[in-house]
């Protein structure tokens, strides 16, 4: 294991002076017509959510920061019957849109047609197992499978210009990974997205399942190599970059690995909430500021100072680690909600014991990150021809 490799960062992730909120997480609504089991926005299903009047206005300030990527999250946005004319808001202002959802609301062609429309340009429907009734339990609702099949039919052959699925992966499906791909393959779609399921509890990392993931994460680079050019395969977790092999020869592909499994909070990335709670991504509880109470740009920077690393670098067992210049505490979701990352072992750091927790008899050590900061926006890395759509 070579952790050295990544003290290099390509000059392609260097970031302006000052970022920029360049994607933007937003969600529209809480609401959702299933619970599933690993669902971070659950339990925060308050409905005060935006009027369109807000949405205009949020789209202009955004706009005005910079930002020009938007992915809708949070709960499932097309349940608000406004969904259509908030997305031609931001169509209006030329922001690139995906729209993440399970499918229940796009069930006739004329559906998925007045997505084009309203200028959504990447769908990624959710897909958690290819086998029916795993997907229909961790959704909690039966037919859910075939429902989310037949939207991304209906999506493709619509003509949404980019179209792929998510699969939240974790003990369940970790041995499916390879045939969730060839699925992917097998139904044409353009990409197809790998997420560990960043838990909201603490003390559910089964320590034992380490040799597993750390397989799991291989295996994941392995299918980026094999579909390269046919099948955009996405996995983001900065925890990946410091468990890579010798693979990573290919310059082309090491990059676009590197660069999207680097953590993007306080870099390129904000999330807003629907009620507009502003924090640094979807899986962090930790509120920097209300859009309806002051004004966006005041709150982004506050973010941006928050999380910056060298001012405020990871604490508590990452104070210690070997790894940390690179690494620089992994998936922030995991320090921030006052927790780390429960993945973090032996094993990965070299070190023969778990890191324990800082006390008031070991303070953390001073650390100053090696790492520049980077940013993956969101953006497509589309298959025709090689080139970006
Ligand atoms: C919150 S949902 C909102 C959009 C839509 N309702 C859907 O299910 O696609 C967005 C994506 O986040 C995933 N997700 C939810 N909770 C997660 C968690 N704790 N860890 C990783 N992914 C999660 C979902 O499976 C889904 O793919
Ligand atoms: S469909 Fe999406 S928003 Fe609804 S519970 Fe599932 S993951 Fe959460
Ligand atoms: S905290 Fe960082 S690494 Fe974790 S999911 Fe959010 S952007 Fe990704």
């Amino acid at each position: 294991m070579q952790h050295n490799m990544f003290l290099t960062w390509p000059e392609e992730y260097q970031l302006p002076e000052h970022p920029l909120p360049i994607l933007v997480q937003l969600g529209l609504t809480y609401r959702c017509n299933l619970t599933c089991q690993h669902c971070y926005a659950l339990y925060r299903r308050s409905r005060d959510e935006f009027s369109l009047a807000e949405i205009d206005d949020l789209a202009d300030q955004l706009y005005r920061a910079g930002s020009a990527s938007l992915v809708y999250s949070h709960g499932e946005n097309m349940i608000r019957r406004d969904f259509h004319e908030a997305a031609a808001i931001f169509r209006d202002r030329d922001f690139y849109q995906t729209l993440m959802l399970n499918g229940f609301y796009v069930r006739t062609a004329a559906d998925a047609a007045r997505l084009v429309e309203t200028g959504i340009n990447r769908t990624m429907v959710s897909i958690d197992s290819i086998d029916p009734h795993v997907h229909d339990k961790v959704r909690g609702k039966k037919g859910a499978f075939e429902v989310a099949v037949k939207a991304l039919r209906l999506l493709k052959d619509a003509g949404i210009p980019a179209v792929g699925f998510s699969t939240t992966i974790d003990t369940h499906n970790y041995s499916d990974i390879e045939r969730i791909a060839e699925f992917a393959r097998d139904l044409g779609v353009d990409a197809v997205s790998f997420m560990q399921n960043r838990y909201n509890l603490t003390g559910v990392f089964d320590r034992s399942l380490w040799p597993t993931y750390l397989q799991v994460c291989q295996n994941l680079y392995q299918l980026m190599l094999d579909y390269q050019g046919t099948l955009d395969v996405y996995t983001h977790d900065p925890f990946m970059l410091t468990v890579l092999d010798d693979r990573l020869s290919d310059r082309t592909a090491r990059e676009a690995f590197i660069g999207s499994n680097l953590c993007n909070v306080g870099t390129g990335m904000v999330s807003i909430d629907p009620v507009g709670n502003v924090s640094g991504c979807n899986f962090i509880e930790e509120s920097i500021g209300n859009v309806r109470e002051e004004p966006f740009q005041q709150i982004w920077d506050r973010l941006v100072d928050r999380y910056s690393d060298r001012s405020d670098p990871p604490t508590g067992p990452c104070g210690s680690c070997s790894a940390l210049g690179p690494c620089m505490g992994g998936c922030k979701a995991f320090h921030y909600n006052g927790k780390y990352d429960e993945r973090c072992g032996a094993q990965r750091f070299i070190d023969p014991e778990p890191h324990e927790l800082a006390t008031a008899d070991r303070p953390i050590p001073e650390t100053a990150p090696t790492r520049s900061p980077g940013v993956f926006v969101g953006l497509p890395r589309m298959r025709v021809g090689g080139a970006t759509q």
